[in-house]
């Protein structure tokens, strides 16, 4: 079946600027990131090891991969530098609603 099956991932006043959250949607961990008036859902998972994005920094529309320092774009998964060279997934996000109480939808099914 293709397709997206977008699920209710957070509520949009879940989320603060820059702080990324992290959530499990059909198993797969998922770093939700608001920064710059959008929201941005990447893998949590660095491509380097086995270490949580979530827990990183935000800045410049890039998540800081704290152990080592590989930073990737939140809009493609590209790495921007070393260690890491192997993006991580980006998935679709849709907001549905108005104000805090909006859902945020991400689809882990689809890469985009
Ligand atoms: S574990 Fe992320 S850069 Fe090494």
């Amino acid at each position: 079946m293709t397709g997206e099956t977008f699920v209710r991932a957070a509520s949009l006043g879940d989320l603060e600027d820059d702080t990324p959250k992290r959530v499990e949607l059909d198993g797969v961990p998922v770093a939700l990131v608001r920064t710059e008036g959008e929201v941005f859902a990447v893998n949590d998972i660095c491509s380097h090891a086995n270490v949580s994005l979530s827990e990183g920094e935000v800045e410049d529309c890039q998540i800081e991969c704290w152990l080592h320092g590989s930073s990737f774009d939140l809009r493609t998964g590209k790495p921007s530098g070393l260690p890491a060279t192997r993006p991580i997934p980006v998935y679709p996000v849709k907001i549905e609603g108005e104000g805090p109480d909006a859902a945020v939808l991400v689809s882990v099914t689809q890469e985009s």
